[in-house]
């Protein structure tokens, strides 16, 4: 930078710290503290001018900025690192004995010196480890195999509750540990979402923490709204003092912009021990996230290296798990859902019974076979539990109360909704409706998917549209929606419920769906087993439609991330002559049926590559379309025709050996790059 351009630039530097620190400020204020000193708009104006600044001044753009909380960077991989203290996990009990024998051992350990307890809630999440230095959060990384773990960065960067650059007078160079965590309310709105998407949704907030921490677009992660919450803090040996009690580091912590829960407690004995832990297992259901036990550790930090370590716990501390709570309640009557498969799920209703803070009237029998495993009977009680997961599960029969002679659970064999014989398809659990276009949740439930957000995106077309537009006979399949006309739409519904504008509206919403991309015209065609992603990888495989159509079963398994049971599923789809008129339907209406490539270049013209490996500027994805876009082809597998091995990071041993034995080059990601001319 010469030297005009530095006086240049200073007052703009200014600007964006004196940004950056403000939204900081708010941002702590309204996680940590929970208040709210501007408006969301007030507050969206800043974030936009500051990144606005970062758009115009890149140089000058903090990798610590607040901007860097919604996202945007994309993970290529990520990064194994190892861990500088060894991520320890703690020995644990469900049983209080336990809890009296770990203190009675402690105490005697202590022999006669002063010490107490910390007790804290065990956060049910992700553990995280944030190195900070000079203040700044340098590293995230997961717990891995306690040695090992995954670099993080990116995603951690889009949780509010983890402090990017610390306040107040912070240690220079130390770990902050602590879990990720799904809070209830926005796991349940993003799974309503997913499922509002025709996306499985996640069995829990755990799964769902740790799968959004590995999420390689970190804008996706931002929107999860997960929380960060700390429980330890050390520094290497030497550098730093850090307060020389548990409660005192937390209280430090808290002081630093960590979020510290407030459920914490120094106990003195085991009576309080006791206490803190008989009132959290019943009062956790009140809690905003999932906590599944209580752990205790000794609070002068002094006395851990003479308690010592076992193989892979420390003697200073232990983790009491909560019971999965468990109540029994009778059978009153079993539902049959029909899903848009036509896969049959059994579902109780209950006696209402109360568990874990909510009152429980439903709970999923999964399958024939789940009923018959439990030899469940009609009017049987039925055990329900409450663990970790928000859903409850029916995990057993209460015998003794049986009522005397009645009989076994009989599974329907006939469809509930339209009487069609129900099939099994061998191999699987679940029974099936084999009635698709008979059926009518089947029908709703397709169309239902298909304009879905993730999918066609007609939003105007809600269910209950969907329902009116089905029973005046006007939309059986999803083909249809593209045939309907103006004066068939006005004046439908009991109360005429679509009017000139509404029918406008909905035309025009069909209209545009025209030009969603051909991926997810495939997702929207509701496969079996074709999610999101493989519809992605369906498309980028194949590129067009014409070319699906065509393809083997054997090829459709070439295809990442598909397997032998989706490739069949596929196959079996597109080869049913009902299915093949839809999808010409379809491509007569005007719906995207290829890959628009934006061509780059040509200069991998008639070169076939194989890619193999991790990449430093791409992910394998990524690498594959920038071939396309440069005239060059992708295939799965090395033969004689392959003209280039594209190698990177940890690429297997065995594509390295018949490359060579093939005599097919090898290209590092640089010498491909010089080839592209970049
Ligand atoms: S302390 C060396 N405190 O439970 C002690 N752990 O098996 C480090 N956990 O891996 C752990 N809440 O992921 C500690 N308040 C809490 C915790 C907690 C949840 C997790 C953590 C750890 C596992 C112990």
């Amino acid at each position: 930078m010469d030297l005009f351009s530095a006086i240049d630039t200073e007052p703009v530097r200014q600007q964006m710290e004196q940004l950056a620190e403000r939204i900081d400020q708010l941002n702590h204020e309204y996680y940590m503290n929970d208040r709210s000193l501007v408006s969301d708009q007030e507050f969206d104006a800043l974030l936009r001018q500051l990144q606005d600044l970062e758009a115009q001044y890149p140089e000058l753009a903090s990798p610590l900025s607040p901007t860097k909380r919604v996202g945007g960077e994309v993970n290529k991989s990520f990064r194994q690192v190892e861990h500088r203290f060894p991520m320890l996990s703690l020995g644990n009990t469900y049983s209080m004995e336990e809890i009296e024998e770990f203190e009675a051992r402690t105490r005697r350990l202590l022999d006669g010196e002063e010490f107490s307890y910390t007790c804290e809630l065990k956060y049910d999440g992700v553990a995280i480890g944030l190195t900070y230095r000079h203040g700044q959060l340098v590293q995230a990384v997961t717990r891995g195999n306690g040695a090992v773990g995954d670099d993080i960065t990116l995603n951690a960067k889009t949780i509010p509750t983890i402090p990017l650059r610390l306040r107040g007078d912070f240690p220079d160079d130390f770990e902050a540990r602590g879990e990720v965590v799904f809070p209830y309310d926005a796991f349940e709105a993003f799974n309503r979402q997913r499922e509002a998407d025709g996306e499985e949704p996640f069995a829990n907030p755990r799964n769902a923490a740790s799968g959004s921490l590995k999420l390689q677009d970190s804008a996706e992660c931002a929107k999860r709204k997960l929380m960060f919450c700390m429980y330890f803090m050390m520094a290497p040996d030497g550098t730093t003092t850090l307060p020389d009690t548990h409660y005192g580091r937390l209280e430090y912590a808290r002081q630093l912009g960590f979020k510290v829960q407030p459920y914490i407690k120094e106990c003195k004995d085991i009576a309080e021990i006791k206490a803190f832990i008989d009132h959290w297992d019943r009062a956790r259901w009140e809690l905003p996230f999932g906590t599944d036990g209580i752990v205790i550790k000794v609070n002068q930090t002094a006395l851990w290296d003479r308690l010592g370590l076992t193989a892979k716990s420390p003697r200073w501390a232990i983790a009491y798990k909560f019971k999965a709570e468990r109540v029994s309640t009778p059978l009153q009557s079993i539902d049959y859902q029909v899903g848009r498969t036509g896969k049959v799920t059994p579902v109780a209703n209950l006696a209402p019974v109360h568990l874990g803070g909510t009152t429980v009237r439903r709970a999923t029998l999964v399958n024939a076979d789940f009923i018959a495993s439990f030899d469940i009977h009609q009017g049987d009680h039925l055990f329900i539990e409450k663990g970790g997961e928000i859903i409850p599960k029916v995990v057993g029969v209460d015998i003794d109360r049986r009522p005397p002679a009645s009989l076994p659970v009989q599974y329907i064999d006939r469809c509930p909704e339209c009487g069609t014989p129900l099939v099994r398809p061998e191999g699987e659990a679940a029974h099936y409706c084999p009635n698709a276009d008979g059926c009518h949740p089947q029908i709703i439930g397709r169309l239902e998917h298909f304009v879905s957000r993730k999918a066609m995106n007609i939003e105007t077309l809600g269910p209950e549209r969907l329902e009116l537009l089905y029973r005046a006979g006007l939309v059986r399949d999803v083909a249809d929606i593209y045939s309907l006309r103006r004066e068939q739409l006005i004046g439908l519904g009991d109360e005429a419920t679509i009017q000139d504008k509404g029918a406008d509206n909905l035309l025009a919403a069909i209209e545009v769906s025209k030009e969603v991309p051909f991926e997810r015209v495939l997702f929207a065609l509701g496969m079996r087993y074709v999610g999101e992603v493989g519809a992605k990888k369906l498309a980028r495989y194949f590129k067009d439609m014409d070319s699906l159509l065509a393809a083997s079963e054997e090829e459709l398994a070439q295809v990442e991330d598909v397997g032998e049971v989706t490739a069949k599923a596929v196959h079996d789809w597109l080869a049913r002559p009902e299915h093949r008129r839809i999808v010409e339907r379809l491509r007569a209406a005007g719906l995207q049926m290829s890959c628009r490539q934006t061509a780059l270049g040509n200069q991998l013209d008639g070169l076939t590559f194989v890619v193999s490996g991790v990449f430093e500027r791409f992910s394998r994805d990524e690498i594959k379309t920038h071939i396309e876009q440069h005239g060059g082809k992708v295939s799965g597998s090395i033969s004689g025709k392959t003209s280039y091995l594209l190698a990177g990071e940890k690429m297997g041993p065995e594509k390295r050996k018949k490359a060579e034995k093939l005599g097919v080059s090898i290209l590092t990601e640089q010498e491909y790059l010089n080839m592209v001319g970049q």
